[in-house]
C-alpha cells in the first residue's frame, strides 16, 4: 500500500483531507501536526523520512496569517520557505513525490483576466513572497512535484471567512464587506478531493497547477451568498478596501485560470456557489 505523509494535518486543508481519506483505500495516510513533525526542524524531518518509507508527501503545513506575516517575517520564512526546503530535500533523498499547496497571493492582481500558471508571479505581501520562495525551493530540489495554487479557502473546519460571517451575523444585523477585491472562494474539501484524485492518478505531468472553484466573486458577493443560502436576514454593505486598511496589501484581482488543471487531469471542478451550498450543509 502506498504511504502518504500529510503535514500540518490539524489545519483547515489537513482536516478536510482526513475527513475524506477513508474513501481512498489504496493509501495508508500518516497525518502529522506540528507536535509530531515540525517542518522547520531539519533533523526531525530527515529522521522522520528515514524511519518511514513515503511514496508521497502532501504539505499542508504553512504560515497563513497574512497580516501578521508583515511583522513576523522570520517566522513566516522559516515555515513557508525553510520548512518547505526540508521537506523537498527529504522527499528527494527518499524518492518520494511532493505535493505542495501555494496561493493566489503570489500574484500582484494588476491584470483583469484570470491568471494562468505561465504568468510571472509578483507578490505584494510578505506572506505571498514567502509562498513564492517556497515554490522556488521545490523547483530547485525536485523534479517530481506538484505545486497546487489555490485561493480563498473555506470549509467547516478552522477559521475562515464563511465561519466568520456566520459568527458575526449572530449579534449584528448589518455588516460591511470589501467589494473591490475579486477572486474565487474555494471549498477546501473540493481541493482535498482533487489532491487525493491527483495522487491516485499517479500522473507524471509534474509542475504547477491552479485549483480553485469555478466563477468569480468579491468578498461582498461571497458574504451575500452565505446569507442568501442560509436565509439569514443581515444587511451587507459594500465597502472599498481603503475603508478597511490591513497591514498586508492584497491583490485586487486574483482569479486563477484552472484550464490546465481541468485539461491535464480531465477533472471537473464545481462552481463556487454550488460548493458553498454543500459546505453550509456540512456545517454542523
Ligand atoms: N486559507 C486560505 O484562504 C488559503 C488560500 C490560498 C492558499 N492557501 C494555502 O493552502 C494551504 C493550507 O491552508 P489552510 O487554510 O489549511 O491553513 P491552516 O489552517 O493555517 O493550516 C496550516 C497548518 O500548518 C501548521 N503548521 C504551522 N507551522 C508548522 C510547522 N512548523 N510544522 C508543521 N505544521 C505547521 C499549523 O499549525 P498551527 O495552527 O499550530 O500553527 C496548521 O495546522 C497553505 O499552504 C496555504 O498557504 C490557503
Amino acid at each position: 500500500m502506498k504511504q502518504v505523509l500529510v503535514t500540518g494535518a490539524k489545519g483547515q486543508l489537513g482536516r478536510c483531507l482526513q475527513s475524506i481519506s477513508d474513501a481512498f483505500n489504496d493509501f495508508e495516510f500518516h497525518f502529522t501536526d506540528i507536535a509530531e513533525l515540525n517542518i522547520t526542524d531539519s533533523q526531525t524531518v530527515s529522521d522522520y523520512f528515514k524511519t518511514h518509507k513515503f511514496d508521497w508527501c502532501i504539505n499542508c503545513a504553512a504560515y497563513t496569517a497574512v497580516d501578521k506575516a508583515e511583522t513576523e517575517v522570520d517566522k513566516a520564512k522559516s515555515i513557508n520557505v525553510e520548512g518547505v526546503r526540508h521537506l523537498a530535500k527529504a522527499s528527494e533523498e527518499a524518492g518520494a513525490k511532493l505535493l505542495h499547496i501555494s496561493t493566489d497571493f503570489v500574484f500582484d492582481g494588476k491584470q483583469n483576466i484570470a491568471y494562468t500558471e505561465k504568468i510571472k508571479a509578483n507578490p505584494l505581501s510578505v506572506y505571498g513572497k514567502t509562498k513564492l520562495d517556497g515554490e522556488n525551493v521545490i523547483k530547485d530540489f525536485l523534479s517530481r512535484y506538484f505545486i497546487v495554487r489555490t485561493s480563498w479557502l473555506y470549509s467547516e473546519y478552522a477559521n475562515n471567512f464563511m465561519k466568520t460571517m456566520l459568527r458575526l451575523s449572530e449579534d449584528r444585523n448589518e455588516l460591511r464587506v470589501v467589494v473591490d477585491q475579486i477572486g474565487t472562494p474555494t471549498y477546501a474539501k473540493d481541493l482535498a478531493y482533487f489532491i487525493l484524485e491527483l495522487i491516485t492518478k499517479d500522473s507524471e505531468d509534474y509542475g504547477i497547477y491552479h485549483f480553485s472553484n469555478l466563477g468569480v466573486a468579491s468578498w461582498y458577493d461571497f458574504a451575500k451568498a452565505i446569507f442568501e443560502i442560509k436565509a439569514i436576514d443581515v444587511t451587507v454593505n459594500a465597502i472599498k478596501s481603503e475603508s478597511f486598511p490591513t497591514p498586508a496589501q492584497r491583490p485586487v484581482f486574483s482569479v486563477l485560470d484552472t484550464t490546465k488543471t481541468k485539461e491535464t487531469f480531465d477533472y471537473k471542478i464545481p462552481f463556487w456557489r454550488d460548493s458553498l451550498k454543500l459546505a453550509l450543509m456540512n456545517l454542523k
